[in-house]
């Protein structure tokens, strides 16, 4: 476990850029798993610019989102594929094929969610996932008590991750109830992990996932678990570390 910790948010997503940059240089068909939020917002901003600026070839990256709302598709401005279009995959050049998302919108969830655990074994598993957390632990939509063994799956979101996301709904009555989100042990599987955070407002959770006691209440804190799992956190976030 290796914590980074620096100045703000957008020198936090400059860092894990950098990161990224240099996994897809030495692996151009990068299984890449990738996270929405505020926190990524400089994240893809700096990884964008350093793809244009070294002219690094993602035509063969492939992605894979943590999570999407139920009922939700590109067209709706909250979803998480919206986002992700916006900030990323309309700026770089990657393959339609090679860009997997959750749908919302599927007829059938459990199939959906058994079909996208065997299309990441078919990639042959995500080489680096990109992480943030939620003031309460939670890491994708993986809430307090989810199962440390949970897959991909349909869950209840709380209410202050459905608060904490009004912003991109407009009101809290507009925030989806249920998402499909990778599990945990989904994430756990990944070869490296980078978990970003920044603000004040991660400082409880950040420190009860890093220093706590490895448990359900705390998603993120399994994380100690991980061999290879990276931290990167600016000064707010860092705070109570110390404590
Ligand atoms: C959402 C996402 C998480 C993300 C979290 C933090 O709930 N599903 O993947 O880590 O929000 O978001 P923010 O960066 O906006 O604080």
């Amino acid at each position: 476990m290796k914590i980074i910790i620096i100045k703000n948010k957008n020198d936090v997503g400059i860092k894990a850029a950098e990161l990224v940059i240099n996994e897809i240089k030495k692996k151009p068909d990068l299984v890449l798993g990738l996270a929405t939020g505020r926190t990524m917002i400089p994240f893809y901003r700096n990884l964008v610019k350093l793809i244009r600026r070294n002219k690094i070839d993602t035509n063969n990256l492939v992605t894979f989102n943590l999570d999407e709302y139920v009922g939700l598709n590109e067209r709706n401005k909250g979803s998480l594929r919206y986002f992700m279009e916006k900030n990323f995959f309309s700026k770089v050049n990657l393959k339609k094929k090679n860009i997997n998302f959750l749908n919302g919108k599927a007829r059938n969830i459990l199939r959906e969610c058994r079909k996208y655990e065997k299309e990441i074994m078919k990639a042959g598993g995500v080489d680096l996932q990109i992480l943030g957390i939620g003031r309460n632990g939670h890491i994708g939509f993986n809430e307090s008590l989810s199962s440390f063994k949970s897959r991909t799956r349909n869950v209840l979101l709380n209410k202050m991750t459905r608060k904490d996301n009004v912003a991109f709904f407009g009101s809290l009555k507009k925030v989806p109830q249920r998402a499909l989100t990778m599990g945990i042990a989904t994430i756990m599987k990944a070869r490296r992990i980078i978990l970003l955070a920044s603000g004040k407002q991660k400082a409880k959770a950040v420190a009860l996932a890093l220093k706590g006691k490895i448990n359900e209440k705390i998603p993120a804190s399994i994380l100690q678990r991980h061999k290879d799992v990276k931290f990167i956190l600016d000064a707010g976030a860092a705070e109570n570390l110390n404590q």
